[in-house]
């Protein structure tokens, strides 16, 4: 079938069968590779996306529901010049960042928390990612980089 659809602010539309994953339309259909295939029941995050503004996880989303729809992929996360955004350069420099399996899933959280509040306490940010599972960094520092990124958006807005 042909899914149309918004991929990170432009009109896709592809081919595909129709009892595939978000997930698998995005990797193996799209060849965006960003987000991370893992678990694929739903436990770990790491092939987050946000779906008309909401954090889903893609191996849970049927690829034909999002018809007409908007998806954010990691790959559509970045500064203007295409270089990493500011929650990515503090995920860099806090240290949030190890193997990577799941940052893509984090940032996408981490962007998909500040989307709906600006200026989230430490324990809002731990209950925005309780769906994406660190093997790594301990969970602190992806936490510190998210704040982080909060206070200066924050200062920017003033
Ligand atoms: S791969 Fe989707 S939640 Fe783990
Ligand atoms: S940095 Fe390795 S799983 Fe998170």
């Amino acid at each position: 079938m042909l899914i149309k659809f918004t991929l990170n602010y432009k009109p896709v539309s592809v081919e595909a069968p129709a009892d595939i994953t978000l997930l698998a339309l995005l990797r193996d259909y799209l060849k965006l590779t960003g987000t991370k295939e893992a678990c694929e029941v739903g436990e770990c995050g790491a092939c987050s996306v946000i779906l008309d503004g909401e954090l889903v996880n893609s191996c849970l989303v049927a690829a034909p529901s999002v018809m007409g729809r908007q998806v954010i992929t990691i790959e559509g996360i970045h500064d203007e010049d295409g270089g990493p955004n500011d929650l990515q350069r503090n995920f860099i420099s806090h240290g949030a960042v190890q193997c990577g399996y799941c940052i893509p899933g984090m940032v996408i959280a981490g962007e998909a928390l500040l989307s709906k509040n600006a200026k989230p306490d430490r324990e809002e940010i731990r209950v925005a990612l309780a769906g994406n599972l660190c093997r790594c960094t301990g969970y602190m520092q992806i936490v510190d980089a998210i704040e982080a990124t909060a206070n200066e958006r924050a200062k920017k807005r003033n």
